[in-house]
């Protein structure tokens, strides 16, 4: 059986950009109050206490986007620093990263996840909604700045949609040849917005990987990471080059990690939300540690059975919260 030793912690349920395939135009998102976010404190004392002693040692921060919240820098300096912590990671989507990667090295973060969809600013502005000029530019600062900083590996998810961006499949492949960036075609999965997915469908990596290896051969590759990803590079490049294939090759079954919601609930999965504690109200009710520890530990025990399993549960169905809501 998988360790169940990778938590992925979500700093803040809103985000600065409105992606067409997480958070469909006119959705109707309630977000958590303010005063219900875990504060730094909180977030130390359950680590420390209660998911480091459970076994958890890999941590990735997530939003939403988490360089809206305040103090991740902050929080960023505590996880670094727990002598327990393997791995650190933080996924973004660089609007604001150009500003903050080097405070964020200076305080202990050494990789990046970062969502690039197109390198088309009129696509890209038009996948990540809003009006007026394209923040395209305002992101490809962001990936440079994390690059001159350090970051690495330094890894761009690229949510691929039929008829949208898949024509610049071969264009995103082709970042990994003189830089050893990584790049990662991530199926679209039927969450955040349905419509979307019902009327595109998604594109399977298998067919991703044949159009890439038409072009210049694909051999197996490795990167350092927690997820699902299977990797491969072009033959010679810098960079490699990960599928993320929850639609065609539901990796459920070697899932290792749990959520935690920017307002303290313990999640299992990410699509089924089973057994999931609320861990805020019980930290501020005062419930000894040694009691919510064991909570968590009988939850991790429980996992396998909670396991979402898409293959099982078929493609068409729809989760209507957002990813950014889940937690990325
Ligand atoms: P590494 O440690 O670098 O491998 O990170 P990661 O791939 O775990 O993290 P990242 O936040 O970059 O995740 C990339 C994408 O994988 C997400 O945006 C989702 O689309 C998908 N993903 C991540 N975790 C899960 C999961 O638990 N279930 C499913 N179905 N998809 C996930
Ligand atoms: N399908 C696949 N990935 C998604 N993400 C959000 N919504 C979806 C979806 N429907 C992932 C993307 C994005 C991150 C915030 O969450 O990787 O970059
Ligand atoms: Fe794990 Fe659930 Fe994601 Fe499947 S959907 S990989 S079980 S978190």
């Amino acid at each position: 059986m998988n360790a169940i030793d990778y938590l992925r912690i979500s700093l803040i349920d809103r985000c600065n950009f409105q992606c067409q395939y997480c958070m469909p135009e006119g959705a109707d998102l309630t977000y958590a109050l303010q005063q219900d976010w875990l504060t730094r404190a909180e977030l130390r004392t359950l680590l420390q206490h209660v998911f480091m002693p459970v076994g958890f040692t890999r941590f990735r921060l997530t939003g939403g986007e988490p360089l809206l919240r305040p103090d991740v820098v902050e929080i960023v300096d505590d996880i670094a620093h727990l002598p327990q912590t393997q791995d650190l990671a933080m996924t973004t989507n660089a609007f604001l990263l150009a500003q903050k990667a080097e405070a964020l090295w200076q305080a202990g973060l050494r990789r990046i996840n970062i969502s690039l969809d197109s390198l088309d600013p009129d696509t890209f502005q038009s996948i990540i909604g809003g009006r007026g000029k394209s923040r395209w530019h305002d992101v490809w600062a962001g990936i440079q700045a994390a690059h001159r900083v350090g970051f690495a590996p330094l890894k761009l998810n690229v949510v691929v949609i039929p008829g949208v961006n898949d024509g610049e499949v071969l264009d995103l492949a082709a970042l990994t040849l003189e830089r050893e960036w990584h790049v990662r075609f991530i199926e679209f999965m039927p969450i955040g917005n349905s419509d979307l997915f019902q009327h595109r469908g998604w594109i399977p990596s298998e067919e991703l990987r044949q159009r890439i290896c038409d072009r210049w051969g694909l051999a197996e590759g490795t990167v350092r990471g927690n997820g699902p990803a299977d990797v491969f590079q072009i033959p010679g490049a810098q960079g490699t080059l990960g599928f993320i294939s929850q639609m065609s090759e539901c990796f459920c079954d070697r899932c290792n990690r749990m959520r935690l919601s920017a307002d303290g609930w313990l999640r299992p999965c990410l699509l089924n939300e089973t057994g999931q504690i609320n861990l805020r109200e019980q930290l501020r009710n005062g419930v000894p540690l040694a009691e919510i520890r064991a909570q968590v530990a009988e939850l991790v025990d429980a996992k396998p059975e909670i396991n979402f399993k898409m293959r099982e549960s078929g493609t068409t169905g729809a989760y209507s919260r957002t990813m950014s809501q889940i937690g990325g």
